[in-house]
């Protein structure tokens, strides 16, 4: 039985907002690895684009540090063509771009080299003093995963960053870092070490720009908003929870960078789990940045560890076609562009629920969507068993992305003197009931370390519990390094033995989109 949507009445009201963001500080934001793809693609556009709401303190500067741009004329130049490209708004507003751009300045060093650190910290002082931002330093590593020890060590030598100890100091100075933090789990403890020897747990974000999403916000505001669902969010209602992040893209041109990452560190250790985390968590006392990271990091501590000898069992791997021919990767290549897993939870409220995730490169659609899959009526009254196995059962669906929105379906009496039971679909979308566009994830982020709030950024635990429940999955896929991967067709829905995993439980992936 196919369900056919209905589209129910949204009301959306313009009331007072419940709590109001707090102003961004005047700040200088420092960006390593201006010139970088991040940086072109998203933390510029992003950047402009909170200049052109208004949203940026009145006082602020960005200072681009890079190895090739060597004067602030070259940057700016190079900046503007990148916003052409990718800001989410266009045209570009050039009332709007010549104010923003005469506020960025840049500095040409290696990351390595302290003495850059010393131009660098002239040029922050210089900066400050024209722009009156107060003292107050963002830092922002947009570098690869190797710059990041030297530019720390370097930016507390040079004076630029100071530690904290437990307060926040005025005027401060905050670091933010761009995932994956670190590559396993002796790493990621390794970073987290070297990140508290220089700087307070408060003065880090590190970014996970999947929570900076309007959609993954909401998961919250569903959840301890509303009465109806947290009585049946349980083992007791719920049958199965699917998490699913599907990319039609390749690796677009980042296949030596894959190579070494693999869709596991990728997607699942930060994006995904984080996903799982929101959804799954006991709600928290208030909505404090450490009372919601309380819950996840106890939520992600709660993961059962797939031994080594379970991989095979519970995670399924596999490679496009194509991606032996994409630049940068070897020829032999083994590294996972896909995967899906049966995950538990082990606490009283998930106990027996499986949480199967998948992720994935080069699949037919492009969706992020969790679906929670309610357990089937208890007791036919309409027949034979066979008859209700027809009936289609509750399913919940979170659509994070693209196309934002919620819906439940219900079996209803399809009208007609025969008892027909049908699946219709209840459906909430975003883009019919707010006529509001999101914000991309990276300004809100960006604000919200301007601000000073770490809810949306991951905290030294909960990256180290999911480095825990990935380390031995990786462990086993680096000893089977003489085995072969499952190859999947590009454009397809992954590899068939992800179904089979899901089949041997009785149960069936939902269609991508
Ligand atoms: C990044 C990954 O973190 O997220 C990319 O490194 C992936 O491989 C991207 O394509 C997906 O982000 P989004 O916001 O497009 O879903």
């Amino acid at each position: 039985m196919s369900n056919s949507p209905v589209h129910i009445g949204t009301k959306t009201t313009s009331a007072q907002p419940l709590a109001m963001a707090r102003k961004p500080d005047s700040c200088v934001a420092v960006l390593f690895g201006v010139t970088g793809d991040l940086a072109r693609r998203k933390l510029i556009p992003a950047l402009y684009n909170l200049a052109a709401s208004g949203a940026l303190p009145e006082n602020f500067a960005l200072v681009g540090f890079s190895r090739s741009a060597k004067s602030a004329e070259e940057l700016r130049e190079r900046l503007r063509q990148s916003l052409g490209e990718f800001s989410r708004t266009q045209p570009i507003d050039e009332e709007v771009w010549k104010d923003f751009s005469s506020r960025i300045h840049a500095v040409a060093g290696n990351i390595d080299d302290p003495e850059a650190y010393k131009n660098l910290a002239r040029e922050i002082e210089r900066v400050e003093a024209a722009a009156g931002t107060g003292g107050n330093r963002l830092f922002y590593l947009s570098t690869p995963a190797s710059a990041f020890k030297p530019s720390l060590l370097n930016l507390r030598e040079s004076g630029l960053v100071k530690h904290a100890f437990g307060s926040e100091a005025s005027p401060w100075s905050r670091v933010i870092v761009e995932k994956p933090f670190g590559h396993d789990l002796a790493s990621g403890v390794e970073l987290n070490r070297l990140v508290h020897e220089v700087l307070d747990e408060n003065q880090i974000y590190r970014i996970d720009h999947y929570l900076g999403k309007e959609t993954v916000q909401n998961i919250l505001v569903f959840r301890f908003g509303n009465t109806i669902f947290e009585p049946l969010w349980n083992r007791n209602h719920i049958d199965h929870v699917q998490i699913t992040m599907a990319e039609s893209i390749g690796v677009e041109g980042r296949g030596a960078f894959y190579e070494e990452t693999g869709v596991l560190r990728d997607i699942v250790q930060n994006h995904l789990l984080q996903v799982l985390a929101l959804c799954a968590m006991e709600p928290p006392v208030s909505m404090e940045a450490d009372e919601i990271r309380n819950m996840k990091a106890q939520a992600l501590r709660s993961l059962r560890r797939i031994n080594a000898h379970e991989v095979d069992t519970h995670v399924v791997r596999g490679q496009y076609d194509a991606y032996r021919g994409e630049p940068g990767v070897q020829s032999d290549s083994l590294a996972a562009t896909y995967v899906a897993m049966r995950a538990y939870i082990d606490n009283w409220r998930w106990q027996g629920v499986p949480f199967y995730l998948r992720a994935g490169k080069g699949l037919g659609k492009r969706v992020t969507e969790v679906s929670f899959h309610f357990k089937s009526i208890p007791f036919c009254l309409y027949g034979d068993r066979e008859v209700c196995q027809l009936i289609p059962g509750n399913v919940l669906k979170l659509r994070l992305q693209p196309d934002e929105g919620i819906s439940i379906d219900i079996a209803s009496k399809i009208p007609g003197e025969d008892l027909s039971v049908g699946g219709v679909t209840m459906d909430f979308s975003y883009s019919e009931a707010f006529d509001k566009q999101a914000p991309e994830a990276y300004e809100r982020l960006l604000l919200d370390a301007m601000r000073g709030d770490a809810t949306l950024f991951a905290r030294h635990d909960e990256v180290e519990h999911s480095w825990q429940f990935c380390d031995p999955i990786l462990q086993r896929w680096q000893d089977s390094k003489f085995e072969s991967i499952p190859i999947y067709e590009k454009g397809g829905m992954g590899p068939s033995e992800s179904d089979l995993m899901l089949a041997r439980d009785g149960r069936r992936w939902l269609p991508l989109g």
